[in-house]
């Protein structure tokens, strides 16, 4: 049996595993369980319920079980061809995190260790199907943090090993560009905008694994400046927010604020591309916190009086700025007959989708340019092993990178997606008419 090493062992599936399938042959089950001597059938079963392993109906589909570790989430999932969620499960880092304010790589590391192996038998457990049962195996290797893609790879490597299975390598990118496919009747091509603490990128969707790159964040992404201004105005400390990822802080600090009370332009109003920018943004709301430092006379570290107008104010602009990119990009889509003039699709995903002023501003392109704005449910959104799932059967499906071998295969912490198109789009310069954003 394979052993992994660094304390992540796969022992539990040897062990359950062979007495699902030996139910018949208790010498088997002997050996490997070592816990019974003369077991009934109904004590098997009992010692399987353990488990929350049932050797239940045979799946006439595929079954794909995802792992996701790219940043500070290690997760699972079984998902089948339907696209129904057998199983699923989830260890978020966020609280540990947003004490040291920011992700600290080989903690990271460490925490995705001591946890993948438990959330990937509760995703099997919960999906009360064995890992034999499997038709692939799916995890994201590209992009992400390397030590954290290198917990994933490892684990699924061996597992892939150990049940002899095909591994489908997924792009984090495309597994979230996907997830609409599962939840909502989408066709290709669509449009898709991904907005969290680590992605910002507008492309299109042509097929599964077709993308054309429109426009990305030429420095940060919009969750990681919102994460930065909530640490800045130490919202870790307002009685309300103090559990909150920093986005989700200043949205709900912003529905007590005034947005009015400053002025900040969009970040690259003259740029008529579709790429993005938020470290400006965050500078000049870094210099607005100073000034109100010195007027309010309080210390940094301390909490101002003005933060919920600040909060609404760079909530406001990141809508914006994030608006006007997508408008631009439906627009040039439309132009280039790479989306249908009426009906297109428009879906919005990551965690920064999760806000629902963002949301209302997208809405409002949406409408103007006769789109359909979607949205996976929150909980899909942010990152998940369904979605990495769900990209495995959408690769199965059309027969796209499956591999039956993975020798050789490495982690890349930087892959870009698709084909970068962004400097035609720039050249296209297209103005966006203005459009009244009353949210
Ligand atoms: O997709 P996600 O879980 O992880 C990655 O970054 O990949 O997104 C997390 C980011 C964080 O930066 C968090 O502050 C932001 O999404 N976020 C929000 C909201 N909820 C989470 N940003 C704005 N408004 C929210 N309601
Ligand atoms: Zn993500």
């Amino acid at each position: 049996m394979a052993v992994l090493g660094e304390g992540t062992g796969v022992t539990w599936f040897s062990r359950t595993v062979e007495i699902i399938y030996t139910v018949g042959s208790m010498l088997i089950l002997n050996k490997t369980a070592g816990v019974f001597s003369k077991p009934s059938k109904r004590k098997v079963y009992g010692f399987l319920r353990t488990f929350n392993f049932h050797p239940g109906p045979q799946f006439l589909h595929k079954l794909v079980l995802g792992i996701e570790t790219s940043c500070d989430d290690t997760a699972a999932a079984v998902v089948d061809e339907s696209g129904k969620v057998l199983g699923e499960a989830i260890h978020s880092q966020t609280e540990v995190h947003l004490k040291t304010g920011g992700i600290i790589p080989p903690v990271a590391q460490q925490l995705h260790r001591e946890n993948i192996e438990r959330i990937v038998q509760e995703a099997l457990s919960a999906s009360r199907i064995s890992p034999r049962e499997l038709s692939a195996i799916a995890t994201t290797i590209k992009p992400g943090l390397a030590l954290s893609l290198g917990v994933g790879l490892s684990f699924s490597v061996q597992l892939v090993k150990q049940f002899k299975k095909p591994f489908i390598p997924i792009h984090h990118m495309e597994a979230h560009a996907l997830t609409i496919r599962l939840t909502n009747k989408v066709e290709f091509p669509f449009l898709v905008l991904l907005i969290s603490g680590g992605h910002c990128l507008l492309a299109l969707v042509r097929g599964v694994s077709d993308f054309l790159l429109l426009g990305k964040s030429l420095d940060i992404a919009p969750g990681d400046m919102l994460d930065k201004v909530a640490r800045r105005l130490s919202l870790i400390r307002h009685p309300e927010c103090s559990i909150m990822s920093g986005g989700k802080a200043i949205e709900h600090l912003a529905k007590q604020g005034n947005r009015f009370h400053f002025d900040i332009n969009p970040p690259m109003q003259h740029a008529k591309n579709c790429d993005f920018s938020f470290s400006g943004l965050q500078h000049i709301i870094d210099k607005i916190i100073m000034q109100k430092e010195k007027e309010e006379g309080i210390e940094k570290g301390q909490i101002l009086s003005s933060a919920a107008d600040i909060a609404a104010a760079v909530q406001h602009t990141t809508a914006c700025h994030v608006a006007k990119r997508t408008h631009r990009a439906i627009l040039f889509c439309k132009q280039r007959d790479l989306l249908p003039h009426s009906n297109a699709v428009v879906v919005v995903s990551g965690g920064v989708a999760s806000n629902l002023y963002i949301r209302r501003a997208l809405e409002i392109v949406a409408n103007a340019t006769q789109c359909t704005l979607l949205c996976p449910p929150p909980r899909l959104c942010t990152d998940n092993g369904i979605m990495i799932a769900w990209n495995g059967i959408e690769r199965l499906r059309v027969g796209l990178g499956i591999l039956h071998d993975t020798d050789g295969i490495r982690y890349e912490p930087k892959c870009p997606l698709g084909v970068d198109i962004s400097k035609e789009v720039e050249e296209a310069a297209i103005k966006v008419p203005s459009l009244k954003m009353k949210i």
